[in-house]
């Protein structure tokens, strides 16, 4: 059965494109058909990791209407199996998408032919990002440690939350049962979801019932990339324990990624990361990270002291 992620994050530089980069290497490196779709509109740069530095096709083709299949644009890359879908060709004004453009390009990519699909996102909470992020039920949020990692996963996160509840509970046709208290919680700065799903449940029980596995369906979960020092699991740790305790349930940590050199290096030498530096620390815990996602057994093959 296909698989969708989408591998998103509040800040721009945090490492979201070499990370969706090195897992779809990792699956499509074990036989599965893999794209990478960069949904970094107007600051694209996926294919960069990928070694492909003029990207010849891409998604503008679909936007502008010249095809009708997304996958026709599906570039091959160096690592079999491994597809990229770029967005290096589009103008800068496709990051601001007409609503109808969006929707019909999430049901391109849902509907994409290959055994998993990893969306690459921008930065930040813009309505489109956070639209894109929730095409998959599977995500990845990616923070470096700063003193404002906690902050940003939060905000995210509640987007994320608070986004899927709205845009479901108007598809239902049903946002008028709790509209008015939500805009009055909203002012008083009172926006967690399990508020949200709390009025929902006062007001309709059998709906809020279905709206809590709704959000119990959203499996998100957190990389904190760049780590150096001593800071290790407990950073990650922490930021997932404040979100779970203050929002939701269910976000877990995936994985914590080294602040490695080697990563520019790859880029300069026109390498994919995990196929130079195949026995490193950072390609163990980016292999335990794909195997995690994939809900397989991590396997020992670090070497580096
Ligand atoms: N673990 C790491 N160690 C060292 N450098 C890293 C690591 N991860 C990413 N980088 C470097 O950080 C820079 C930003 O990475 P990347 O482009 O993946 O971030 P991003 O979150 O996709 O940024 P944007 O929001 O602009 O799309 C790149 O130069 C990349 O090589
Ligand atoms: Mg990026």
């Amino acid at each position: 059965m296909k698989k969708i992620y989408s591998i998103g994050g509040g800040k721009g530089g945090s490492g979201k494109s070499f990370i969706a980069a090195s897992l779809g290497a990792l699956f499509a490196r074990e036989g599965s058909r893999v794209v990478l779709v960069d949904l970094d509109l107007g600051a694209s740069n996926l294919h960069t990791f990928l070694n492909l530095k003029n990207p010849p096709r891409g998604l503008d083709e679909f936007i502008d209407k010249k095809i009708a299949h997304l996958e026709d644009v599906a570039l091959a890359t160096s690592v079999q199996n491994l597809y990229l879908i770029s967005s290096a060709r589009c103008s800068l004004e496709v990051a601001n998408l007409f609503y109808a453009q969006k929707k019909k390009l999430i049901s391109a990519i849902e509907n994409l032919p290959f055994d998993y699909v990893l969306l690459d996102l921008g930065p930040g909470t813009h309505f489109n990002t956070l639209d894109f992020f929730l095409t998959a039920s599977e995500g990845v949020f990616v923070a470096t440690p700063e003193p404002t990692a906690i902050e940003n996963t939060f905000r995210f996160i509640k987007s994320i939350y608070l986004r899927k509840l709205k845009q479901s509970l108007k598809e239902a046709d049903i946002w008028y049962l709790c509209r008015d208290e939500i805009v009055a919680m909203s002012r008083n700065g009172l926006t967690s979801p399990i508020d949200f799903i709390n009025i929902l449940v006062k007001k309709d029980i059998e709906q809020g019932k279905i709206f809590e596995d709704l959000l119990n369906g959203l499996k998100l979960r957190l990389v904190m990339n760049k780590v150096r020092g001593q800071i290790r699991e407990n950073l990650g740790r922490q930021i997932v324990e404040v979100c779970n305790r203050h929002l939701y349930p269910g976000f877990d940590l995936l994985e914590t990624i080294n602040y490695d050199s080697r990563v520019y290096d790859a880029i300069l030498s026109k390498q994919i990361f995990i196929g130079k530096y195949p026995y490193t620390k950072t390609a163990v815990a980016l292999q335990k990270a794909a195997r995690k996602l994939k809900q397989e057994q991590p396997i020992a093959i670090g070497l580096e002291s």
